[in-house]
């Protein structure tokens, strides 16, 4: 960031750890041009290498699965990052091994109520992403994508940070057009079971622009495609984690359909790549970020279960309503403007995902609880989390 947090003081950085003895805490009145021009000369004269800024980053769903990731990426890289989470499918656990670092903040907050900090990149992954974490409460899943964006929007406005969405490839919908490019407005079902999810961020992004285009507020936003990898939850209920529990248990494999609907994943590592790539660029229009390298369903079945080992056999069940029967990403906007492309073969990331839920199933062997989504508990009117 080129920018002073604290007073916006243009080309002038945050002095987060401070070379003078005196600044080590962060204040407003320490944040003047001359203690700045008087750090600057101590530094200089003590010829230590302190003088780097350092961004504030604040990733909202960051003891998630992707948002662990990203908090790893962004401290390996400098930053001072605050993660804001209220653990609805993140856990601690994923960046438990940050707690007590003097750049890590782990902040329990739900985004549907405002939030006053100091930040100059907001990440903003909060949102259950897998089918049974977000259909499980949908009015929750609509509020965290709608009221929790605003209120990050509002954050951004008011402390002038640039905002990344992490959308999705569900704004397309049951896509007509394929591979999905962004200029693609989508076909989604307004009133299906996967709305509150797909309408929910279709409207994140509508946000974003109005505050870009009304306010100024910097914004990216992401198209994420479906992504895999170590910390995905263990009933996250997506394909990828499906299929390898089931493989490591001798379960059968159940593919929904007949298994000709296609699917492209991306390994989490390369999503992070990719995200920190927009953020830091000057693309405010959506950008797709995924894997295309495209396979049927019934394809994943049969090459986790030799990556496996396993002798689970493939179990046909009648299909999902609304599930996509194509998805692939067109990424040639992030090949050109983001230089950025996946880089991880599929067998490489799938042996890691099996590694980490072989290691996760020990771990609840040892009697480890883990919770397992409720069906959406109906009294009243209202459901849990709302
Ligand atoms: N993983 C994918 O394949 C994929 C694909 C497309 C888009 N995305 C998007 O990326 C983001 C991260 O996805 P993920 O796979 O890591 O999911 P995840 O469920 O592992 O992580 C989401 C995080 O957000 C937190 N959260 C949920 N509601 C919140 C609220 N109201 N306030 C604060 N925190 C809240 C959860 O506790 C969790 O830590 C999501 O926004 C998702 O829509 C992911």
């Amino acid at each position: 960031s080129k920018t002073c947090s604290h007073l916006r003081i243009p080309f002038l950085p945050p002095f987060s750890e401070g070379c003078f003895p005196w600044s080590k805490q962060r204040s407003e009145s320490y944040c003047s041009s001359v203690f700045m021009f008087v750090d600057f000369v101590w530094c200089f004269c003590k010829k230590k290498k302190k003088f780097i800024p350092t961004v504030l980053t604040q990733i909202t769903g960051g003891a998630g699965f992707v948002g662990s990731h990203l908090t790893d990426k962004l401290m390996m890289d400098g930053h001072e990052v605050t993660v804001v989470d209220n653990f609805f499918t993140g856990r601690k656990r994923n960046v438990e091994h940050w707690i007590g670092h003097e750049n890590f903040e782990l902040i329990n907050h739900d985004v549907v109520e405002p939030l006053y900090i100091e930040v100059d990149q907001i990440y903003h992954l909060a949102s259950p992403a897998s089918p049974p974490n977000y259909m499980y409460n949908p009015i929750k899943t609509l509020k965290t994508n709608t009221i929790g964006t605003l209120n990050m929007l509002g954050l951004a406005k008011r402390v002038g940070a640039r905002l990344l969405l992490a959308s999705t490839s569900e704004v397309y919908g049951d896509p007509e057009v394929h591979p999905q490019n962004e200029d693609y407005w989508g076909h989604v079902n307004p009133i299906g079971p996967r709305a509150c999810y797909d309408e929910g961020k279709r409207v994140a992004e509508t946000m974003c622009y109005a505050y870009m285009k009304q306010e100024g507020v910097e914004v990216r936003v992401a198209r994420i495609f479906n992504t895999f990898g170590p910390r995905m939850h263990m009933n996250d209920g997506r394909v990828v984690s499906n299929f390898i529990l089931q493989a490591l248990q001798g379960e059968p494999l159940t593919v929904y359909g007949p298994g000709t609907q296609t699917r492209a994943f991306q390994y989490v590592s390369d999503l992070v790549n990719g995200l920190v790539a927009l953020m830091n660029s000057n693309v405010s229009s959506p950008v797709n970020l995924g894997n295309p390298e495209e396979h049927t369903i019934l394809e994943f079945a049969q090459l986790i279960k030799k990556l496996v080992g396993s002798g689970s056999e493939i179990q046909f069940l009648s299909e999902a309503q609304d599930d996509p029967q194509k998805r692939k990403p067109d990424i040639r906007k992030a090949k050109l403007l983001l230089g950025w492309e996946p880089v991880v073969p599929l067998e490489e990331g799938l042996n890691k995902a099996i590694h980490y839920f072989r290691k996760e199933l020990e771990y609840q062997a040892n009697n480890q609880y883990i919770p397992k989504p409720k069906p959406a508990r109906m009294k009243k009117g209202r459901t849990r989390h709302n």
